[in-house]
């Protein structure tokens, strides 16, 4: 313990004579303020191999000859399977030699009933590899899939996050996944998580462990050029949010209590000086190439750059976490009424992009007073103007700049243009509250009250 102690008081020492320089000066270098027995004192950073390329994708069959892989399951969605990135993949395993089956049944938004079908799917194969080329919809299926697979006595909720679920580590052997993002958003390709609509309680939840982690993420920007508008926009907006929420998450020191056994370090562990990092580089990109990417699908320079923001933002969260905009935007998602966007189909949806940005502006007002710096900073890497902006203005500033964002893309004017009236707040709230993995890493702590004016100023917000 004394030792321990010495390093903490060696480590404030040289954070309060830290450079003062701009590349050196980052807020919170060293956390270890409030690093107490009751608060965590140390954060890692887990990731997938990252590989990233124009046309990396046809490298997926050597890579599978190197794992030894002889029977192999490629999992995607009924549109993607028709496009190029699946015919990329299956070109390279047959070129490879390596034998296959095509699970192209993924749901769009994947419910509790969907990732069963590809379960057993899974168990039926006995694969072992697999390859989910897709969005986010695709990759955290086959992760699930890949999972009860390989478990196959599980109940399905042993898995599922708490209180939902009963949140059990996975001890079992994983086969090795290889994710290739067709869209630019989730991150999931190197995150430990798999998300779900839970039918029955009408709210999204999910598995969170880091042995979901694809062994490999192959970043190709060649499938983004067929990506749609609408996909385009909500799938930008949920990097937009990713990066928010890690870099105005609660500090990694702030959260506690620290494991037992690191082994038991949660995967959404708060901000820490490397997810900045991330989130820093990402809100440059969006302020960058998110517009341009959306006006234009032939813009090959913008569409790579923001498919790299994506992994990127999907690192930070990966071991950041995301708070308040995903915590309330689950239940939207998954009370969804009649609302259909553009380029997703004939289903009632709300694209997982559009129900996070929607509390944005208000998440963000709220939270600012946690660390307005932070909250400046951020509208500041957005392309906002924060000279001579007040401490206590930073939450209007940063909403502000979501909110000019928002315009520009033409998102609709709040929940209530998804077809949500003050009567639906109650069950908004009661959706949202058994997020505790994201309510716990929101910067400042939360009433239902609070909960329910979040989603009360979401109703109109231009
Ligand atoms: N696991 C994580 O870390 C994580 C993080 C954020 C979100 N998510 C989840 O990911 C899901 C959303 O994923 P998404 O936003 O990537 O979209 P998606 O996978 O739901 O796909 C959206 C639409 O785009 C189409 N599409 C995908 N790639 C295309 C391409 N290259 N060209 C043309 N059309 C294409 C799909 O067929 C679909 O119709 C949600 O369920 C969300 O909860 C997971
Ligand atoms: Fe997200």
């Amino acid at each position: 313990m004394s030792s321990r102690k010495r390093v903490f008081d060696l480590l404030r020492t040289i954070n309060v004579a830290a450079c003062q320089c701009p590349a050196h000066s980052h807020r919170g270098n060293f956390q270890v303020t409030n690093a107490t027995p009751t608060k965590d004192y140390a954060f890692e950073i887990k990731c997938s191999t990252v590989r990233y390329g124009l046309g990396v994708t046809k490298e997926v069959g050597m890579d599978l000859v190197n794992l030894g892989a002889k029977h192999v399951c490629v999992m995607t969605d009924p549109n993607v399977v028709s496009l190029n990135p699946t015919k990329a993949v299956l070109d390279s395993l047959t070129k490879n030699g390596i034998n296959y089956k095509v699970y192209d049944n993924v749901r769009v938004e994947p419910t509790d009933t969907s990732f069963k079908d590809a379960i057993e799917f899974a168990k039926a194969g006995d694969f072992d590899s697999f390859i989910a080329v897709g969005g986010g919809s695709v990759m955290d299926t086959c992760k699930a899939a890949n999972l009860y697979s390989c478990d196959p006595d599980a109940e399905f909720l042993d898995y599922v996050n708490m209180p939902v679920g009963k949140g059990k580590q996975v001890t079992v052997p994983l086969k090795p996944l290889i994710a290739i993002p067709t869209t630019s958003g989730t991150g999931s390709e190197t995150t430990g998580m798999s998300i779900f609509d839970y039918e029955e309680i009408h709210a999204k939840t999910g598995i969170a462990n880091s042995a979901l982690r694809p062994l490999l993420a192959l970043i190709d920007p060649l499938h983004t050029l067929t990506v749609p508008k609408n996909v385009a926009i909500y799938s930008g907006f949920d990097i937009f949010c990713h990066a928010l929420e890690s870099f105005t998450a609660i500090p990694y020191s702030e959260r506690g209590p620290a494991p037992t056994n690191p082994a038991l370090r949660p995967v959404y562990q708060g901000s820490n000086p490397i997810s900045d990092v991330w989130a820093r580089f990402c809100l440059q990109t969006l302020a960058k190439y998110f517009e341009r990417s959306v006006n234009n699908a032939d813009d090959i320079e913008a569409r790579s750059s923001m498919h790299l923001a994506a992994t990127m933002a999907g690192v930070g969260i990966g071991n950041a976490g995301v708070h308040l905009c995903h915590g309330l935007a689950y239940p939207i998602a998954g009370n969804v009424k009649k609302f259909v966007p553009n380029d997703y189909g004939k289903d009632p949806i709300i694209p997982h992009g559009l129900a996070v940005v929607m509390t944005a502006p208000a998440v963000f007002r709220f939270t600012a007073q946690s660390d307005p710096d932070k909250h400046l900073e951020a509208a500041n890497l957005l392309g906002f103007d924060i000279a001579n902006r007040k401490q206590e203005d930073a939450g209007k500033v940063l909403a502000d700049a979501i909110l000019n964002y928002m315009e520009k893309m033409n998102i609709d004017n709040g929940l209530s243009s998804l077809g949500y009236t003050d009567a639906d707040i109650p069950k908004l709230v009661k959706g949202a509250l058994p997020q505790h993995r994201l309510l716990q890493l929101t910067p400042v702590s939360q009433t239902e009250e609070d909960l329910h004016n979040l989603f009360e100023d979401s109703l109109t917000i231009y």
